[in-house]
């Protein structure tokens, strides 16, 4: 696609998130956790970490913390919300189309970004982090941000099987399991938790599949430590900002805006 191209499609999809933004919700844009800001980028250089996942990194870095998600918009694809990796990049899993055209991306392919956008993780001096599969893409923001504020950060990693797992050497006090056994404990993520002592842990984080958080929320529930834990959620999201309704969970919760980083004892009922 030529770079004017480009520059059309992108301002047709400016133009038609207007009247949504500005005329009906000027007052709730004031937040600045729902930034206007619209980039257009290219891809820098893509990571391909094995057939299913790859990072791609951006020519400039997004104003963000752990946790918070931008909406990509790859034209003649849906935007779609993913989380930051990394405040110039992002982690993604092919699982539709679009996705799939992610994961193939090559370097100098334009894109359109917005956000960052959500309620990030909460900071902590002792952390466990927990994630599973495709969840380790915001939780290496947040080691790594933890780790240059002068945290002790543990982490609990889990796959399917060995073939899934990336960035293995990034993370010095690392557990890993698979559910096939091919790699670390054999089980999920949840046979690594229950061997670690998890009143030292100042807070714990999660982000994962939904099987997965409704297991670890039983157990740390269980363990009487649910207080300290804060879960990433994912919803089916069409506007990052609140407006839609796409993503309302239980109370009217809305993933977008209200997380998708929620403190676990708000998600009890979900
Ligand atoms: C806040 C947030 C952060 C996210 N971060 C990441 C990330 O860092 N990396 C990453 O790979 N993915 C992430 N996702 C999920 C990602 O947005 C979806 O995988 C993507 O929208 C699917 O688009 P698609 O067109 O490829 O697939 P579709 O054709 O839209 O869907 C393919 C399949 O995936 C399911 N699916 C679609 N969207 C979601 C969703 N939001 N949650 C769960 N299942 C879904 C569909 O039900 C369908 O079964 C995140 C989602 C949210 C809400
Ligand atoms: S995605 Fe529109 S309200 Fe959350």
């Amino acid at each position: 696609m030529t770079d004017n191209n480009f520059k059309n499609k992108m301002i047709i999809y400016a133009k038609s998130l207007n009247p949504l933004f500005l005329l009906k919700n000027a007052n709730k844009l004031i937040n600045p956790r729902r930034s206007l800001t619209v980039y257009f980028t290219k891809v820098k250089k893509v990571v391909r970490h094995n057939e299913k996942v790859s990072t791609l990194y951006f020519d400039l870095k997004i104003p963000s913390y752990p946790g918070q998600f931008v909406m990509l918009y790859l034209p003649g694809y849906e935007e779609i919300p993913l989380s930051l990796s990394s405040p110039n990049s992002v982690t993604v899993k092919a699982v539709g189309e679009t996705t799939q055209a992610l994961v193939e991306a090559h370097e100098g392919l334009s894109i359109g970004l917005r956000g960052a956008f959500g309620n990030p993780f909460s900071p902590s001096d002792k952390a466990l982090i927990i994630a599973g599969g495709i969840g380790i893409a915001p939780m290496r923001y947040l080691y790594e941000f933890l780790k240059r504020c002068g945290a002790e950060v543990r982490m609990i990693y889990g796959e399917k099987s060995k073939d899934g797992l990336i960035w293995l050497s990034e993370f010095e006090e690392l557990t890993i399991t698979t559910e096939d056994g091919t790699a670390g404990i054999k089980g999920t993520v949840l046979e690594a938790v229950k061997k670690e002592d998890l009143s030292k842990y100042s807070r714990i984080y999660a982000c994962g599949g939904w099987e997965m958080l409704k297991a670890l929320y039983k157990f740390l529930k269980k363990a009487d430590v649910l207080r300290k834990a804060e879960f990433s959620l994912e919803r089916y999201m069409r506007c990052g900002i609140g407006v839609c309704g796409s993503c309302v969970i239980e109370d009217g919760l809305r993933v977008c805006t209200d997380g998708p980083v929620f403190p676990a004892t708000v998600i009890g009922n979900i």
